[in-house]
């Protein structure tokens, strides 16, 4: 019966988004692998249509030399999401003279043509798995695919439905079904360049935020140089941060899930004080909505945070369990959320529920 509970929940989650038919990631996609795999991969696509191989993508200004355009923005979001040890680089392409519209800044949204990389690497420079795309593709359309590399390194491949063990190793590819579940939880789709992710010192030392405002390329300028960093001490938001960044796009007002737990782990640059994050707010002592979970008699003392006791905390008790019902993220997803892209996310949960006052 448990097994069932999470299904039901998570496939409903997984319907819902399915169902709701607002934008569109496969069907700009050929039929999933179904591509010639001995097309060359530097032929370049008719104008307009989706590419099928990363070659004909602007990611690289050389593919075969593994050359980065230099036009594209590369950058590092303050709290990154957990990638089963795999190493992440991120890039962003947007049109020529075309400005992102922040005038919702807690909701960036993307001119059409904007396009986002993720690429994902075997440490020790041992290939790369795959590289995701998400595209602008129209008013409220998206194609979200991962291209998968070959082992030989020579080509990536566009391939909606996801790829178990890339080339041999733990990796696996999401499908453009799987891309949605995640990054429904956006309107505008992308979950780490946002202007609190940004707003941390970046890889040139000042934020993109404040790079980004220099360059004219926000619609709205930020309401100061500080910009949007999660509040409180470096405990505080190293927790908020993560939890925002690893379970904030299912856990938010925007999603199916709310429905489910009211539990908001999304960051919104509203909150300038710890006390008035949402997670605070929705989560601290705060009892569980999920009957099923809470039956159980090992869970009944737990609150979401039970400040002081992380043990006694739903919110890590759950992201520390792990192939059952109980786990979050939940099932299919696999490995703990815990690895080094998240600088340890456990312990830094663990950290902040143990410093609240009980
Ligand atoms: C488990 C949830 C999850 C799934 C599944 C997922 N993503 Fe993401 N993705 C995220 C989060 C969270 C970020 C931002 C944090 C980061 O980059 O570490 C992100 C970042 C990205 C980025 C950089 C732009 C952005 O939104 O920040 C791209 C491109 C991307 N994902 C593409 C994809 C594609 C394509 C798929 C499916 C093949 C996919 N993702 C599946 C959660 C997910
Ligand atoms: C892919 C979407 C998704 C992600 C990502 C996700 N959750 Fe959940 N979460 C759910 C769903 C659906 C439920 C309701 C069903 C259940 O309780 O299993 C839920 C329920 C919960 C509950 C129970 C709330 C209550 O009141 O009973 C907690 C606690 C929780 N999640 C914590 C987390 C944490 C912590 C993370 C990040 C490490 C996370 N979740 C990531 C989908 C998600």
């Amino acid at each position: 019966m448990k097994t069932m509970r999470i299904c039901a929940s998570f496939c409903a989650l997984a319907l819902a988004i399915a169902g709701c038919g607002d934008d569109d990631d496969t069907t700009l996609v050929p039929d999933g692998g179904a591509a010639d795999a001995s097309t060359d991969a530097t032929t370049m696509v008719d104008a307009g249509a989706p590419a099928e191989h990363l070659a004909q993508t602007d990611l690289y200004s050389n593919f075969a030399a593994r050359t980065i355009n230099p036009a594209l923005i590369e950058y590092i979001p303050a709290h990154a999401l957990w990638s089963d040890g795999a190493l992440k680089r991120r890039w962003m392409s947007l049109p020529a003279g075309a400005k992102i519209d922040t005038s919702d800044m807690n909701h960036w949204r993307f001119p059409i043509g904007t396009r986002f990389y993720k690429e994902f690497a075997a440490p020790g420079g041992n290939g790369i798995y795959e590289t995701r795309l998400i595209e602008v593709t129209g008013v409220d359309e998206f194609r979200m695919v991962s291209f998968v590399w070959n082992a030989a390194q020579t080509d990536a491949m566009a391939t909606p439905d996801g790829a178990l063990n890339v080339n041999g190793s733990q990796h696996d590819a999401p499908s453009s079904a799987d891309c949605r579940t995640c990054h429904r939880g956006e309107p505008g789709r992308i979950l780490g360049f946002s202007a609190m992710q940004l707003s941390s010192p970046g890889m040139g030392g000042s934020s993109l935020l404040s790079t980004l405002t220099a360059q004219n390329k926000l619609s709205n300028a930020p309401a100061s140089s500080a910009g949007y960093p999660v509040p409180g001490n470096a405990t505080e938001s190293a927790a908020i941060g993560y939890l925002h960044a690893n379970c904030g796009h299912c856990h938010n007002p925007d999603t199916p899930v709310y429905n489910q737990t009211q539990m908001v782990l999304r960051y919104d640059i509203t909150a300038t004080t710890v006390a008035t994050t949402n997670v605070y707010t929705t989560a601290v002592g705060q009892a569980l909505m999920s009957a099923s979970y809470t039956s159980n008699p090992a869970h009944a003392a737990e609150t979401r945070i039970t400040p002081g006791n992380h043990m006694l905390s739903a919110i890590w008790v759950r992201m520390n369990a792990r192939g059952n019902n109980d786990q979050m993220p939940p099932q299919p997803f696999t490995e703990l959320p815990d690895d080094a892209a998240t600088g340890g996310g456990l312990a830094k949960v663990a950290a902040w529920i143990d410093s609240l006052t009980p």
